[in-house]
Order: structure tokens, then sequence, then C-alpha cells
């Protein structure tokens, strides 16, 4: 078989990487060598003796990168995750195949969020070190009713829709945006379509759910949250530059913003998914988010499940051997389109 033993390089691994790549591997048998560091220009010469890629969420496919890899005849990146937003689409057309993992358990993401809103809302990221602590009081731990609430969901993809599912268990109203409005299943969720305007201003707890492109970078900005309820929470699990930062934490200091629940972080990839705890935080504006109470960041964990992981192995290594079989790459990125038509109809590609 024309796949067996083609030799991947896999960079950003980690511990659990190597686990549920090495077993689910035993079905493939391709020859993997994991390297620690990311992929970007300074490290992709790593990569140069071997016939494919396998990167992550915080691995730079630039131009550099692409142009590198195409020179030395690798053909194919396959991304260990949905999100895309990392990769230079227009330096890899016609040069380099970039494959996903379009969907492994929108659960994991889904569940991670309603954790993240329920700790923020009844404080117990605070609770758990109060009572460590021996101090019983819970002054200051006052929540709210969930049910009764509106929750605000940006993108009604996977993701979006099982979050929905999630918190209509808790009561909550749900008023959702997508550019693209799924009808049908506003009428059998019983959901409401409005403007982003409208979503911001009468949601109680906004989370985001888009990928990440150029309409969508900093759409929360200090502009959009003062149409914000007073008092909102803010969850993202998406991508971190859906949030202007430093506009997040100015509102944060107002007074304006009631909480903060963030899996990821404008420039999360000098820290996330590594271990700080004996070094100095040089990053000033994570290093301030991470003194308020009322904001709980998390390392980019939302997809960190055991289904999930499992799933992310099985679909990237099954991508890598449909490029090597020849066939028709289902989980292609389009770069053609800039991604808008192929978002329109998740059916049809446009190349
Ligand atoms: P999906 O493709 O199923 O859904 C995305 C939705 O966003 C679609 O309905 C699309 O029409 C909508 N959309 C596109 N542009 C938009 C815009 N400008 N405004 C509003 N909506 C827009 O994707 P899925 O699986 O639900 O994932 C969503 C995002 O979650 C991914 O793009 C990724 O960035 C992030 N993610 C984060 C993970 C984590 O571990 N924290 C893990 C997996 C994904």
């Amino acid at each position: 078989m024309g796949y067996k033993n083609k030799k991947i390089a896999f960079f950003d691994a980690k511990p659990y990487d190597r686990k549920s790549f090495d077993s689910v591997n035993k079905d493939f048998g391709f020859d993997i060598t994991y390297f620690d560091t990311h992929l970007n220009p300074k490290t992709v010469e790593l990569a140069y003796n071997f016939d494919a890629i396998c990167a992550f969420v915080n691995d730079t496919i630039d131009k550099k990168v692409l142009e590198s890899l195409y020179k030395h005849d690798i053909k194919v990146i396959a991304l260990r995750s949905a999100g895309y937003n990392n990769v230079d689409f227009k330096a890899a057309f016609g040069r380099v195949h970039v494959v996903r993992v379009p969907a492994y358990s929108p659960y994991a993401v889904a569940e991670h969020a309603a954790a993240l809103i329920l700790a923020l809302n009844r404080k117990t990221h605070r609770a758990y070190y109060r009572i460590r602590d021996g101090n019983f009081s819970i002054n200051g731990l006052l929540g709210f009713d969930m049910n009764g609430k509106t929750a605000g969901i940006i993108g009604t993809g996977k993701i979006g829709k099982c979050l929905i599912s999630i918190l209509k268990g808790f009561g909550m109203k749900i008023l959702a945006y997508d550019v693209y409005k799924d009808e049908k299943y506003e009428k059998e969720a019983g959901i409401k379509y409005v403007d982003l305007d409208e979503l911001f201003k009468k949601a109680d707890v906004i989370s985001l759910h888009c990928p990440l492109t150029p309409e969508t970078e900093h759409m929360i900005n200090e502009d959009t949250i003062k149409k914000m309820k007073d008092g909102v929470m803010i969850i993202n699990t998406g991508r971190g530059k859906l949030i202007n930062t430093r506009a997040l934490i100015k509102m944060l200091k107002s007074g304006k913003l009631g909480s903060a629940g963030l899996d990821v972080y404008e420039e999360e990839g000098e820290y996330f998914f590594k271990d700080f705890s004996t070094e100095m935080i040089s990053d000033d504006i994570l290093a301030r988010l991470m003194t308020f109470p009322n904001v709980l960041i998390t390392s980019h964990q939302g997809f960190f499940t055991a289904e999930a992981i499992h799933n992310i192995a099985v679909t990237t290594l099954d991508n890598i051997k449909e490029f090597f079989d020849g066939g028709y790459l289902k989980n292609e990125i389009c770069y053609k389109c800039d991604l808008k038509e192929c978002l329109k109809d998740k059916n049809q590609r446009c190349f």
C-alpha cells in the first residue's frame, strides 16, 4: 500500500499526542517522528526528509514555511485541529494540500464552554481555593439563576449548536447570530436568529463559536462591548483574536464587563500548552488578565477529552492515507474562495 511507512514529521508533540497517535497508528503503519518544537520558518528544515507534516493550532504555516516544504517535495500538511486560521491559504494553493479534522467532538468544546459559564457564574474557581485555605465564607460568591437568562451564541455550527442544547437544558433563552442562518434548525430548536447588535444588547452571556477570519478578527472590541448589557459574561472557546484583549481588559476594569471565560488568547502561542510555573510571564497583557478574579483562563483545552483526541488521531492519519492513496481529500481546506463559498454550502467545494 502506498502510504505504509511514509514518514510524518509531527510538530508541537505533547505526551498525550504521542500516546493517542501511537495507539491509532498501529492500524496505519506510518513512520512518525515527534518534535516538541513548533513548526515555523526557523524549524521547517527539521521536516526536509519527511513525506508529510502533522501540525497544530500554534504552528506557523505561512508563505515561507509552505514554499520551503514545497521545494523539498512535501505536498501534504495534516492539521490535527478544526481551526485553520494559522494557514496562509493563498501560499498553499497549487503547492501543498492542507487537510484538517473538521469535527472530532463538538461536545468536548461545548461542554468546556458550559463549564466556564458555570464556574464564572457560581465562582467555583474561587470557592475551591477559599475552602482549601479554611475560609468557609460565601461573601462575594453570589451568582445568578441561569434559568430565564438570555445566551447569545455567535456561530451556530457544530459547537454552537451543541452549546445551545446544553444551555436550553438550563432554561436559558437563546439568541443566535451566524452569517449563514440555519432556518430549519431555528424552528426545531426554538431559538431566534438576530443581528449582532440585538444579540449584544440583549444577551446576559455571550459565547463565540465562529471561525477566525478577517471579518471576525477583533469582533469583540471596545465599541461592541459598549453595546452589551452591563455585567455581561463573555466566553471565548473559538480563537483568541476574536477578542481585542486590550479592550477586554479596559472594559473589565471599568466594570462594564461582568466576567470573561477564555480558553484561547490572542498571543497564546508563546505560553499555552507549556509549563511556565518556574518562570516569569513577560506578556503584560496575559499577566494582567490573570489577576482578575472574574476572569477564568484555560489553556486551549476545550478539545481535550479522551473521545476527541482519539477521533483527532483517527481522522488525521486517515487524511494522510487518503493523500498517499491519491484519492479525493474530503477534509481539504479550500483556499481558492477564501472560504466564503465553501462555508456557504458545506457539501460544495470550489477547487
Ligand atoms: P463550524 O464550521 O461547524 O461552525 C462555524 C460556524 O460559524 C458556521 O455555522 C459558520 O457559518 C459560522 N460563521 C462563519 N463566519 C461567521 C461570521 N463572520 N460571523 C458569525 N458566524 C460565522 O465550526 P465548529 O466545529 O463549530 O468550530 C467553531 C470554532 O471553534 C472553530 O473555527 C475553531 O476556531 C474553534 N475551536 C476551538 C477548539 C478549542 O479547543 N477551544 C476546538 C475546536 C474548534
